[in-house]
């Protein structure tokens, strides 16, 4: 079976008791988004700590390989349905209502984009204070050098704004690859590795990866 299909299923067992709105959301984001070309960033075993996890549809895909799950989500609509999963701990909040500092991976999947700069080194900066010694970071973005994906994926998140409202905030800033690597490695990440997903889809995906020293 391929991994594609092994996600899809995956997925429906795990969210089939949604409701169909969520569980449309959810394929859309499946069908949209390269998660399968991600799974093996976060180390086998891990602890991790999700911040802004949605539904938790990538804790689903990695739980098979993972401990546990801290899947953080300040959007009730998602964050108070049941947990998909008893690996995954849903919190309803952010992130600075979780304490722990002791997370072998944190994970950021296309949060960030709806935050000024100085907002999102903020949250690197406490995501930096959540993870052990040797942790890692897996932060999935958008790579704003793509001219014409990245015209795509505005008007996108245009459109789900003013149509379908399924997330919360307002408008889009992407950082290119050397101002994400800045940014880390200014608050202290090492090992900064920078990788592009989006081959055959629409919109600019990039993943990227760091280490607390
Ligand atoms: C595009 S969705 C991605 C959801 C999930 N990570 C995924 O990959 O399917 C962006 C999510 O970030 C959440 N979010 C927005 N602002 C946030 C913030 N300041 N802190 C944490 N999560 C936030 C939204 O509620 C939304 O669920």
């Amino acid at each position: 079976m391929s991994l594609g299909f092994r996600g899809f299923r995956a997925l429906h067992r795990a969210f089939g008791n949604y409701p169909a709105g969520h569980r449309l959301h959810i394929l859309i984001r499946y069908i949209t988004c390269p998660f399968t070309r991600t799974l093996e960033d976060v180390p086998a075993g891990a602890r991790v700590l999700e911040v802004g996890s949605g539904h938790a549809a990538y804790g689903v895909l990695i739980e098979d390989r993972v401990k546990e799950i801290v899947a953080v989500e300040p959007d009730l609509r998602k964050s108070v349905l049941p947990s998909p999963s008893p690996k995954i701990k849903k919190v309803a909040g952010f992130d600075d209502c979780v304490r722990a500092t002791d997370f072998d991976a944190a994970v950021v999947y296309d949060v960030t984009y709806r935050m000024p700069p100085d907002v999102r080194r903020a949250l690197f900066v406490r995501l930096f204070a959540r993870l052990r010694s040797g942790g890692t970071l897996v932060f999935k973005d958008m790579d704003n050098g793509h001219r014409w994906k990245m015209k795509w994926a505005r008007f996108q998140e245009w459109m789900s704004d003013h149509f379908l409202h399924i997330s919360i905030g307002e408008g889009f800033i992407y950082q290119s690859r050397a101002e994400v690597e800045a940014m880390l490695r200014e608050i202290g990440f090492t090992n900064f590795k920078a990788r592009a997903i989006d081959r055959g889809y629409p919109h600019p995906h990039i993943i990227y990866t760091a280490t607390k020293p």
